[in-house]
């Protein structure tokens, strides 16, 4: 999983957060039962995010004195962010707590990201975010302010498929097709970055996403697939 992206807000917070706020620096544990659970941590470092956030914004935005944090506390109704999603702006109100996927999915209706693990570990919910594959539960909304976004709606022209999907179709890299999203915009950001991958980068690059019906074969042809053609 060398080529996926996890967002800052995973890393220690900056000396800057809030004191006020329970801001873990240990690291998440990766189980259910953790007293310290991933909801605990959107909860608690989405307001050290949305600190930074109003704070930078209510100088570029001025927003009214109600919007901006006093003494570290910060409302619990949000705010208002901007994005560009698949090449549009666009404008949506989220809680510190919403997260990426569930302001791509509940806010814009774009359901072609999946949410099936919702705390990292399956690659799903991959999306671009500026040209970076992300898995899109484990990043905050907040987070996405001013960034460029490309879900798997933003790939095929009309009618016409992105040749990483029209690859998958033909090599048959799918079954159930609930990993294909996030398995193509795996792919999508790998061939940006790299054109002509070796069989061996396909495999790095897809390697957080998970594919219970066992398709990583056809997907590594497809991308190969779309490689080449894409090269022309
Ligand atoms: S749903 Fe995001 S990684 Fe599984
Ligand atoms: S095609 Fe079913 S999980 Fe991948």
């Amino acid at each position: 999983m060398a080529d996926k992206k996890y967002p800052e807000t995973l890393s220690p917070p900056p000396a800057t957060a809030p004191a006020n706020e329970a801001i873990s620096t240990e690291p998440i544990e990766d189980t259910h039962d953790a007293a310290f659970s991933r909801r605990d941590f959107l909860k608690t470092s989405g307001l050290g995010v949305l600190t930074s956030y109003l704070v930078g914004s209510a100088q570029s935005h001025a927003l009214t004195p109600k919007s901006t944090p006093s003494q570290g506390v910060l409302p619990q109704e949000g705010a208002p962010i901007t994005f560009y999603v698949n090449g549009q702006a666009r404008q949506i109100h989220v809680e510190p707590r919403t997260t990426l996927a569930e302001a791509l999915r509940e806010k814009l209706h774009l359901t072609g990201t999946k949410v099936i693990c919702d705390r990292g570990s399956c690659g799903g919910c991959t999306v671009q975010v500026n040209g970076e594959a992300v898995c899109s539960c484990m990043m905050l909304a907040v987070d996405a302010h001013n960034a460029q976004i490309t879900t798997i709606e933003g790939l095929a022209k009309g009618d016409q498929l992105h040749p990483l999907q029209q690859a998958f179709v033909e090599c048959d890299a799918l079954q159930c097709g609930y990993c294909t999203p996030g398995m193509v915009m795996s792919c999508k950001a790998l061939l940006d970055r790299n054109p002509t991958p070796s069989l061996d980068e396909v495999k790095d690059a897809v390697a957080g996403n998970l594919c219970r019906c066992g398709a990583h074969p056809h997907v590594f042809e497809a991308a190969l697939l779309a490689a080449k053609r894409m090269k022309g």
